[in-house]
């Protein structure tokens, strides 16, 4: 990360000394791996907030304090727009995300009684044979990429399953996850219509599945979300567009990035490997220890009014960015931040974010992430990283990662 020469381009309130040249989307050292580039903008000597002219202009909170903090407060950084660049967060209508309390209260308690972990324990049965039949398939074979065999299918055949929608449509709502996560373009405005292009795509998806399920009785997601109340009336048809495909979207692409990042470092570190198969509790109990060591969510909190934070005087409608890994990964709140260590204790990370709009998915991904781990330590013994493997690291409001080949000797 360097200064930024363009130091011009900046508004005037934003001083000299604040801003750097970092590109969400396209990390500086971003090769070697997304959280060791975020890291980078971390060094010592940089401040709690910095600026930088990419994506039309916007700052980032660089301490896991200040993520916190600002996660914590939506009097003053409002969920108004929450994507980079501000453009496309204008054309983002996924409900409730852009709504701040108490606006935002009544949809979300739609979306908890979804997604309850009352609701997630009840079909953890229904998971553990979805992960069991893809780990099954592959344990013969000695090989696998597991991006693409099991981190890519498994927490969408899971979602598709918990929606009742049919596994067919899996690529195409992928692709529109992608063209809202990491959009394509070279301008602020390209981004805005890819990402607008993809908004729009899960809109004409989820409209006649809504229409169908509307006052139906039934136990999937989708069914229970439609048919909740908002402020004692039905939902919105509107509304229930936005929150039905904001699921879909938060379903789609978190776990499935989260799931490869552990697995590259499980393959790297037999010996943490040995510890969570000699002790199923210590298993169980990981998750949130992976979970702060592998986040994978970067994105945006509108500034609501003029105010001095940290040091820094921020105007209303500033932009700034929230990188969840910066304060998992800060070693002021986790010592050794980037070793898995099961007996961590406290556990400090903003990797479900925080405040109101706390991740409701959360359940279901950390039942994800422990199911996984269980069906694979029973049918897969020692792996590793193939010869020569070289992940590919992708950065934006979700980090992705491809190529991950492990190997292991089959059992006979
Ligand atoms: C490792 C996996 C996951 C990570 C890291 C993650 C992360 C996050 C983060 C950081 C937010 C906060 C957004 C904000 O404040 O603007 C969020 C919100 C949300 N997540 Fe997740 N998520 C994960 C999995 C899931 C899953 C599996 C689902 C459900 C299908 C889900 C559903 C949601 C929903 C509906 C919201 C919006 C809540 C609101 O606006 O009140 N997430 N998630």
């Amino acid at each position: 990360m360097d200064t930024a020469p363009a130091t011009d381009q900046r508004p005037p309130h934003i001083p000299a000394d604040r801003v750097y040249d970092v590109d969400m989307y396209a990390l500086d050292g971003i090769e070697e791996g997304y959280h060791e580039a975020w890291k980078r903008v971390q060094k010592p000597g940089v401040p709690d907030m910095i600026w930088t002219p990419r994506t039309g202009g916007h700052w980032i909170a660089t301490s896991g304090d200040a993520v916190r903090e600002i996660y914590a407060d939506p009097s003053r950084f409002s969920s108004e727009n929450i994507w980079l660049p501000k453009e496309a967060g204008e054309k983002y209508e996924m409900v409730p995300t852009r709504m701040d309390p108490p606006e935002h209260t009544p949809y979300r308690k739609a979306l908890d009684k979804g997604l309850s972990l009352a609701q997630i324990r009840h079909v953890e049965d229904r998971v553990r044979v979805i992960a069991t039949e893809l780990v099954a398939e592959m344990a013969p074979r000695g090989q696998c990429e597991f991006s693409a065999d099991y981190a890519r299918v498994f927490p969408v055949r899971v979602f598709m399953a918990l929606a009742d929608l049919p596994m067919e449509d899996v690529p195409y709502l992928s692709r529109l996850a992608v063209q809202m996560t990491r959009p394509e373009g070279n301008t602020p405005e390209e981004q805005a219509a890819t990402l607008e292009a993809g908004n729009k795509g899960f809109f004409a998806y989820v409209d006649p599945i809504i229409r169908a399920r509307r006052g139906k009785s039934g136990d999937d997601m989708i069914t229970i979300m439609v048919n909740s109340e908002v402020n004692g009336q039905p939902i919105d048809h509107d509304k229930a567009l936005g929150l039905i495909s904001l699921l879909l979207l938060a379903g789609l692409d978190t776990v499935v990035n989260f799931l490869s990042f552990m697995m590259i470092y499980l393959a790297r570190h037999p010996e943490l490997v040995a510890e969570l198969r000699s002790d199923e509790l210590k298993l169980k109990r990981s998750a949130e220890e992976m979970f702060r060591r592998f986040p994978v969510v970067s994105e945006a909190r509108m500034v609501a009014k003029d105010q001095v934070f940290r040091g820094v005087e921020l105007k209303h409608g500033d932009m700034i960015l929230l990188p969840t890994a910066l304060h998992g990964l800060d070693d002021r709140e986790n010592a050794d931040p980037f070793k898995v260590d099961l007996d961590r204790r406290p556990i400090s990370h903003s990797t479900f974010g925080g405040g109101p709009h706390r991740c409701a998915g959360l359940h279901l991904a950390r039942m994800e992430a422990i199911v996984t781990l269980e069906e694979w330590f029973k049918l897969i013994p020692e792996f590793s990283l193939a010869d020569g493997a070289a992940p590919i690291y992708h950065s934006g409001i979700v980090a992705a990662v491809d190529n991950v080949p492990l190997v292991w000797t089959p059992k006979s």
